[in-house]
């Protein structure tokens, strides 16, 4: 079928009343895309970038407020140099080349993770970025770079001891946590997607997805369209959340 006319297929089974506000995207399998083709790695990582506008402009144009990308993990510092130095030259390009689309898109960008520990030049990339898409009302795109949930689960403990110290009190509730995390401006995700089959959160939003709907689909990233994630959010709306309730029934 031609992926139009399955798209807008998809599309029309999509309740857009009851769209997920957030969906967080753990995007995987760029290496294995490459391999399948006898291609270096990088070329994956390349490719994954295309999935990534896909992504970005569905979410855009069905007005998904919160969109959330794992680009790259606390954990990823273990790859080779070679493809953490393309990886890095990859993510300069493409804040480069895409303020223009975040603009037209109306698209808010910001990160999360360890933004100073970094290449200073990326971070000056971010910078630029963020600045330039700041007054943007539509979405918000945050990207996840050298972010893990356990460390920003010590920053924010580390966080809450120095406001502790300062202050004399030492109790600590569900929302001083996560007023202290790196997404304390941000819903907790209700739809979390990965891609490439594998069934782990690989260190990605612990503490924020504890009651999200979890998909995974064996698209490797950089085949992923428009109408996976259409039909992502098509199987989160026939799903009872019930928070550890009895739900509807
Ligand atoms: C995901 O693809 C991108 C990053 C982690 C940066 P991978 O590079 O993990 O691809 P696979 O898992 O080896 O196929
Ligand atoms: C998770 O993918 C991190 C990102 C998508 C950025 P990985 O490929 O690093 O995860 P593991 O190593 O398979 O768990
Ligand atoms: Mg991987």
């Amino acid at each position: 079928m031609k992926t139009e006319l399955l798209e807008a297929q998809l599309l029309a089974k999509i309740d857009l009343d009851r769209l997920p506000k957030h969906i967080a995207i753990i995007m995987d399998g760029n290496g294995r895309w490459a391999k399948r083709r006898r291609l270096p790695r990088i070329a994956g990582h390349r490719a994954g970038i295309r999935a990534v506008r896909h992504a970005v402009e569905a979410c855009a144009r069905l007005g998904v407020p919160f969109l959330t990308l794992y680009a790259f993990s606390a954990e990823n510092w273990k790859r080779p140099q070679t493809e953490i130095k393309l990886l890095m030259a990859l993510l300069r390009e493409y804040l480069k080349k895409e303020i223009g689309e975040l603009n037209r898109q109306n698209i808010r960008l910001g990160v999360i993770g360890r933004v100073a520990d970094l290449p200073k030049a990326v971070q000056a990339d971010l910078d630029t970025a963020i600045d330039k898409t700041r007054q943007n009302t539509g979405m918000r795109l945050t990207l996840a770079l050298n972010y893990g949930a356990r460390t920003e689960l010590v920053d924010a403990v580390n966080a809450l001891l120095a406001y502790a110290g300062s202050n004399g009190s030492a109790q600590v509730d569900e929302d001083a946590i996560a007023r202290h995390l790196y997404t304390h401006d941000v819903p907790d995700p209700d739809l979390l997607i990965r891609t490439s089959g594998e069934m782990r959160l690989s260190n990605f939003l612990l503490w924020q997805v504890a009651y999200s709907e979890i998909w995974v689909t064996e698209t490797l990233w950089p085949d992923f369209q428009q109408e996976n994630l259409f039909q992502a959010i098509i199987d989160f709306q026939r799903r009872e959340r019930r928070y550890g309730g009895l739900g509807l029934a």
